[in-house]
């Protein structure tokens, strides 16, 4: 009977991609998947500890487990990742029934971690790998910025890129296995550079490899997309065109503190040139960092206003232990409740205008079913006729429902 394996996954892209990086070692190992804890064996539980909030998820979840284990002292408790990193030993005892933990430093040594526990034994035929549409690839793990609120440089330490040709092969890999969509992850993954391969010739040659319709990536710094950056891909219709770019403020003053590297001016100016060579923006803010004045938090209103994102992920500020700003004085949690949700007021709507800013353009869509697929700029079409699921069809968009577009109405 191969063991059965739960996985629970908190937090970024990155984290989904380690996960699946672990689960192929659990799976070298005679691993299968499960989505029934009750019958599972083991759970992998991958963990995040950029917000407060995030670990505290995964906590509660290890926690709930004491029972699920009790009834059966066999099964085995994996704690991984960034959340795993930053506590440590401490976790083993705190919760003594848990069997492996594993930081996110040590994925690379994740499969001598499972062999030192003694808790697998090799298979002798390792389950192949699942095609999926869509795949991760990793191209660097680590940053090298400080953000003074940013807990991820000291648990995922600094940037290591991985050589070009294993990100060839890893991306080939998953195209012969049926992936139509590469997506390429790093914390700051326009940073990337091996020897003279930038990132704009990776997206280019991973873009080449056959059967692939699409690439992906996320997440960029805005300080690396240069004019030589746009120059290298704006012809290239496979990269997506659609970039993740968090701000974090729309205060130069906060940005500053925030250690960012640029000012509100030099961001707009980026997703200006970005948005004149096609791409859609999305972002990431916090709101109510510790030094955030109303004024502040305006010019973080205003900026959403100028900027045309097509969403906006909104977060209160937390303060992480060992990072600068967390010896700052904390605004009260009125303050932060009261901006976040004047900024969610604000961002309700951005999507459903992006949508219809859409309608009477022509867009390539990927089929995901065989009549709703993603665009390049990574918005849901309906195609109203049927498609392979895979291929990229060409659309010319006629209306905008809320968050879909439809590209024949059906009562023509
Ligand atoms: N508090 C609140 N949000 C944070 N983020 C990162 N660190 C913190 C923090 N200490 C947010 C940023 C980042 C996203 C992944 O999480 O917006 O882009
Ligand atoms: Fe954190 Fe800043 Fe690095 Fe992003 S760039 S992971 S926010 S330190």
């Amino acid at each position: 009977m191969p063991i059965k394996v739960f996985v629970q996954t908190y937090g970024c892209q990155m984290n989904l991609a380690d996960s699946e990086e672990m689960f192929l070692h659990l799976s070298a190992r005679g691993a299968v998947r499960t989505d029934n804890l009750d019958q599972a064996d083991a759970v992998l539980i991958n963990t995040c500890t950029v917000r407060d909030h995030a670990e505290h998820r995964a906590l509660s979840f290890l926690g709930r487990l004491c029972k699920w284990k009790r009834q059966n002292p066999q099964r085995i408790i994996i704690f991984a990742g960034c959340a795993a990193q930053r506590m440590g030993k401490a976790l083993q005892k705190r919760y003594p029934y848990l069997n492996i933990v594993s930081g996110a430093k040590e994925i690379e040594h994740f499969d001598q971690t499972l062999d030192k526990s003694g808790l697998f034994s090799p298979a002798a035929t390792p389950a192949a790998p699942q095609a999926a549409l869509s795949a991760y690839v990793t191209i660097m793990r680590g940053c090298n910025f400080n953000c003074s609120y940013c807990i991820v440089p000291s648990v995922r330490g600094p940037v290591k890129c991985l050589p070009a040709q294993t990100i060839l092969q890893d991306a080939t890999r998953k195209a012969q296995a049926g992936a139509k969509e590469i997506t390429l992850l790093g914390q700051t993954v326009n940073a990337y550079q091996d020897g003279s391969t930038t990132f704009a010739d990776l997206l280019n040659r991973v873009s080449e490899i056959p059967g692939v319709q699409r690439v992906r990536f996320t997440s960029p710094h805005p300080i690396y997309f240069t004019p030589q950056f746009l120059a290298a891909v704006k012809d290239n219709p496979k990269i997506a065109r659609h970039v993740h770019l968090p701000v974090q403020s729309g205060s130069s003053k906060v940005l500053q503190e925030m250690k960012r590297g640029y000012t509100r001016e030099i961001f707009l100016e980026k997703v200006r040139a970005l948005q004149v060579a096609g791409f859609e923006i999305s972002t990431d803010i916090i709101v109510g960092f510790p030094t955030e004045t109303e004024e502040d938090f305006a010019q973080t209103l205003s900026l959403v206003d100028q900027a045309r994102f097509t969403a906006a992920y909104c977060f209160k500020y937390s303060p992480r232990q060992g990072t600068p700003a967390a010896q700052l004085p904390l605004h009260s949690e009125n303050v932060l409740e009261n901006r976040l949700s004047i900024l969610l007021n604000k961002v309700r709507g951005l999507a459903e205008q992006a949508y219809q800013r859409q309608v009477g353009t022509v867009q390539s869509v990927l089929m995901e079913t065989p009549r709703k697929g993603r665009s390049s700029s990574n918005y849901w079409v309906e195609t109203g006729l049927d498609f392979p699921v895979g291929s990229v069809v060409s659309c010319k968009i006629e209306r905008a429902e809320g968050t879909l577009l439809f590209a024949r109405n059906e009562h023509d």
